[in-house]
């Protein structure tokens, strides 16, 4: 949900062209985080690096070029401005600081003046990109119009560089040199604003420097050295190595999807911190909000020691390799990310050792897990779903109650949660807004916290009391499918690590233990259904809607089977509880509508046998899922169209049954022309609620 970038070299040169393209490839990365505008900041002259102290009066002038649509909108508007104007892409920059930003709106429609960066007027003072959301906008932009400034844009972010304006005006008045520094300037800023964000600076005042602050949003610094290795180990402020002339190129991101192509030594800014560049140093400030609230007078936080980590990811797991489309990609990569899932997880015991999970990341609480009154899941969207095909698995091994909540409607009704709550959140990128305010207010309730997240050092996986990594890999295509299929796992290894001191469910769990070593090569073998599935997906273009039918395990997999569809195709798909068929939805039963059952074996088999009884006595269009080997007893008349997939563990067999749907859903979009990646109107991470 919005992406920021910024690309900073210092003592190498390049050209502005090159500049242009690191900024531009820096968005490509970003763009499924929003995709309805974008833009960028560069500097119009030469820097005094270049140009010599003599000209230090002349040089640099932010440019901004903001444009609706999608990045490659962007990428022609700025070699169309720029060689309509006396800019030259080849001019060279030994420093030179720009930023970047792609959008999903949440104040004002897609347009140029809507887009970011925002400015603080037509002289570009200050210029800023934002992910998130400033609550009290409307207070600040009310004072600053008070003071002179006018707004041209519907947004939130544009108090934000007129108030970096204002605070640095005030500060320089009567004085005519600086006397406030650019961390200065935005330590002031960061004062006044509520909310949830992560900012990146550019100013004409502060030619060739950077600064980047977040509360909330998710933001890395990227540092690639040029010529000397420093290493894993080396921390700020003392890397400081710039000084001395040393080449090297500086990165924010809103992820490490962009970062990786260029370095994998990255630095997770965290919140509170404010990061300044300048004259190739790094200083991290971390800005204390109680603190400065009170004061009332400019923050001087001290300066806080960070050190680097080391990114474990490959460019090849941002490229879509063979494949068209990443959602496809990472629907064909299951077998390899379940494996990853569970790698060293999994213990096969032995003679004498029962065969068992180990959760690192949560070994240590497991008592107080036991103990608990009982299990809550909380998660959005397909994370909601994966939460919910776990919840019979997690009851029946644990005795524990297991609750469901949708995370924005646990803080409408703001539901009870208790200290003696074990509260488990679930999201693939650990970013999402409305599950973060719900871990805060479990957080006040003193529940212990369980994450389980895809995204190392999200807020999620930093704020929770402890959790695990599902370790699906980067997942670039907006609607999820390979982070469901491992929550699942992930969830399935937590309710056998609860189990765990239990004796009378051993044969079970011993059985879902040899389940999961074998899921990578069941989901390989239903995999084989895509050419099918394309077929169905042929057959069910012009339709207006689906229905898909489940219970038990599987009522998940038609809630998120549901969902794909919807998301992806943008044709009405509804997921619907078996169970409540006719109380309601047989109404709409007829031999139009096509209708998916899941029929697979499992307890509530002979159920879901007289639910396709019913719809079929009441002419309706079935395709059946059903186990290998099944399709007779589930579609005697021979009337329906058959889905048949492997029969794994019950527990497990939802990571099987969303598969064919996932094709389907890929399938009917990409034959109905639509953007497979980038469905309308949604972004991957919502970091806004
Ligand atoms: C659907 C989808 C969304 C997310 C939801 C939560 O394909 O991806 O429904 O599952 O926005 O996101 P995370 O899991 O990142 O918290």
């Amino acid at each position: 949900m919005c992406g920021i970038f910024a690309y900073l070299n210092y003592n190498v040169n390049r050209e502005r062209r090159y500049i242009l393209e690191v900024l531009f490839n820096g968005l490509r990365r970003l763009e499924y985080r929003g995709y309805d505008s974008a833009g960028i900041s560069i500097d119009f002259a030469l820097s005094p690096l270049d140009s010599g102290a003599s000209v230090v009066t002349t040089f640099s002038r932010p440019l901004v070029f903001r444009k609706e649509g999608n990045i490659e909108s962007l990428v022609k508007f700025v070699y169309e401005e720029v060689a309509a104007s006396e800019l030259n892409l080849e001019e060279s920059f030994t420093v030179h600081a720009g930023i970047a930003h792609t959008r999903w709106a949440t104040h004002g429609e897609p347009a140029p003046r809507n887009s970011h960066p925002q400015t603080s007027g037509p002289e570009n003072d200050f210029v800023v990109v934002h992910n998130g959301v400033i609550t009290n906008y409307e207070v600040l932009k009310e004072t600053l119009v008070r003071h002179g400034f006018t707004f041209e844009s519907d947004t939130d972010t544009e108090v934000i560089p007129k108030l970096a304006k204002y605070v640095f005006d005030r500060a320089n008045e009567g004085e005519g040199e600086h006397i406030i520094s650019f961390s200065e300037v935005v330590l002031e800023v960061m004062r006044h604003l509520d909310g949830a964000y992560a900012l990146i600076f550019k100013s004409r005042h502060y030619p060739n420097e950077l600064v980047a602050c977040k509360r909330g949003g998710p933001l890395l610094l990227g540092v690639k050295e040029l010529t000397d290795d420093v290493g894993s180990g080396a921390s700020f402020p003392e890397f400081k190595i710039l000084k001395n002339g040393q080449p090297k190129e500086l990165f924010f991101s809103s992820d490490a999807n962009a970062l990786v192509e260029h370095t994998k030594k990255v630095l997770v800014v965290e919140d509170g911190e404010v990061v300044h560049v300048k004259d190739g140093g790094v200083t991290i400030l971390k800005f204390d909000n109680d603190k400065g609230k009170n004061q009332g007078v400019l923050c001087r936080p001290a300066s806080v020691q960070r050190a680097l980590s080391i990114l474990e990811m490959e460019v090849e797991q941002i490229n879509k390799g063979k494949y068209e489309h990443y959602m496809q990609k990472e629907i064909h990569e299951q077998p390899e990310s379940l494996r990853t899932t569970m790698r060293g997880r999994l213990i096969r015991g032995g003679s004498c050792k029962a065969k068992s999970v180990m959760l690192g990341g949560i070994k240590d609480h497991l008592k107080t897990v036991r103990r608990s009154r009982r299990i809550v899941f909380i998660g959005c969207g397909t994370s909601y779903n994966a939460a919910l095909a776990a919840r019979p698995i997690l009851e029946e091994l644990s005795g524990i109650p297991v609750t469901m909540e949708i995370a924005s409607d646990l803080l409408d009704r703001q539901g009870p949660i208790y200290r003696e709550d074990t509260a488990v959140f679930v999201s693939q990128s650990g970013e999402t807004a409305d599950t973060l305010q719900a871990l805060e207010y479990a957080l006040e309730n003193g529940a212990l916290c369980v994450g389980i997240t895809n995204t190392v050092g999200s807020a999620i996986a930093r704020n929770t009391h402890c959790g695990v990594h599902i370790n699906a890999g980067a997942e670039i295509g907006v609607a999820s499918t390979k982070a469901y299929t491992s929550q699942i796992v992930v969830m399935a290894m937590l309710a056998l690590a609860i189990a765990d001191d239990t004796i009378s469910n051993q044969p079970r769990r011993e059985a879902i233990i040899d389940g999961l070593f074998d899921l990578p090569n069941k989901v390989r073998e239903v995999l084989e259904l895509d050419q099918e599935m394309k077929d169905l997906a042929r057959q069910l273009i012009d339709e207006q809607s689906l229905l898909v039918f489940g219970r038990g395990y599987n009522y998940a997999t038609a809630l998120e089977g549901a969902l794909k569809v919807k998301e992806v195709a943008l044709m009405h798909s509804e997921g619907i509880l078996a169970g409540e068929m006719k109380h309601g939805p047989l109404a709409l039963v007829d031999e139009n509508l096509p209708i998916v059952v899941i029929a697979t074996r499992d307890a509530c088999f002979s159920k879901q046998q007289s639910v396709i009884q019913q719809l079929h006595a009441r002419k309706g269009r079935l395709i059946v899922m059903c186990s290998k080997g099944d399709a007779a007893s589930v579609c005697p008349s021979g009337s329906c169209r058959v889905i048949e997939v492997p029969q794994v563990e019950d527990c497990l067999q939802p990571v099987i049954n969303v598969i064919p749907l996932q094709l389907l859903a890929y399938h009917l979009t990409v034959l109905r022309g639509l953007n497979v990646d980038q469905p309308r109107n949604l972004a991957k991470s919502v970091t806004t609620q």
